[in-house]
């Protein structure tokens, strides 16, 4: 709980100007209850006149040069190819709870996570979602192709046609194409919630988690093909023992890499507008 102590206060006010729920009024001394225990005010405060139990040390000189962070973004890549090594649960459990300086929206903090290391649990999963997706994609068919034309436009139509075509005949070819033999799979869920942005939150930790993994010397696969058979086959989530009024917001993959990349790769430019004047 946050909560005001004026003792020390020089009412500079940047914990007012700081709170995103304009929820401080120090002239009178108050937190009104839009507070999101984000706890901005008592880091931004100098004088100590913000109930400090949340502090777990102060900020230093962050090392990291820029050319650093530009440097793991280009070298991380994501991975398909893992060892066969085992991730130990300590160290999975580890990175999970670094991890939660991840930023929610409304500081909502609400994503589990379910780890699963199970061999014939991640076999079953890899199995379902191929059954499940090849359901799906087999709904573009004959019959429904002119009504997709007709609501979609032969654009969407086309795109439609190129994912079904390329996911069947990966499907034939990798049998592990979903979970890619890999050691571990974390499942990122939540209740649904009328507010924030658990879908968001779940992204933004998928990958920022990939990037934290690249300097464990672990590698990733961030996995939509299990987000959406899930929502599609109630047996998967059954599989990962999460209720059904929970949502799966997003699935990694994780484990050591059996090869490395020798070489980083260009990309498109960005497609970047000012609105300046
Ligand atoms: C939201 C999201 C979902 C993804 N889903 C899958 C997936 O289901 N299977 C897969 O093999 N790769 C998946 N990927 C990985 C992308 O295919 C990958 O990012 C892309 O090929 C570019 O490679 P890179 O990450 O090495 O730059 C996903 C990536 C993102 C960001």
């Amino acid at each position: 709980m946050v909560e005001l102590n004026t003792e020390n206060c020089i009412k500079c006010k940047k914990c007012e100007q700081i709170c995103p729920v304009s929820g401080i009024n120090i002239n009178e001394n108050t937190i009104n209850t839009d507070c999101i225990e984000c706890h901005h005010c008592g880091a931004i405060c100098q004088y100590h006149s913000i109930n400090q139990q949340n502090t777990i040390g102060n900020n230093t000189q962050n090392n990291i040069q820029p050319f650093d962070f530009e440097l793991l973004m280009q070298q991380r890549r994501t991975h398909r190819i893992f060892s066969a090594q085992a991730v130990a649960p300590e160290v999975l459990k580890e990175f999970i709870e670094h991890m939660r300086f991840s930023p929610t929206a409304s500081n909502l903090q609400s994503l589990k996570f379910t780890v699963i290391t199970n061999k014939s649990v991640l076999n079953e999963i890899n199995i379902l979602t191929i059954r499940t997706l090849t359901k799906a994609f087999n709904t573009v068919n004959s019959i429904t192709r002119p009504l997709i034309r007709l609501f979609s436009g032969t654009r969407a139509l086309n795109k439609m046609e190129q994912s079904k075509r390329k996911f069947l005949n990966k499907a034939e070819l990798k049998h592990d194409m979903i979970c890619y033999n890999a050691p571990a799979l974390i499942v990122i869920h939540s209740e649904k919630s009328p507010v924030g942005m658990p879908c968001h939150d779940a992204n933004i930790w998928t990958g920022m988690a990939t990037l934290y993994a690249e300097l464990l010397n672990l590698c990733t696969c961030i996995n939509g093909y299990i987000v959406n058979a899930a929502k599609r086959n109630k047996k998967i989530k059954q599989l990962m023992h999460i209720p059904a009024e929970e949502e799966i917001y997003g699935t990694i993959l994780i484990g050591y890499p059996k090869t490395k990349f020798e070489k980083r790769v260009q990309r498109k430019m960005p497609s970047i507008s000012f609105i300046s004047e």
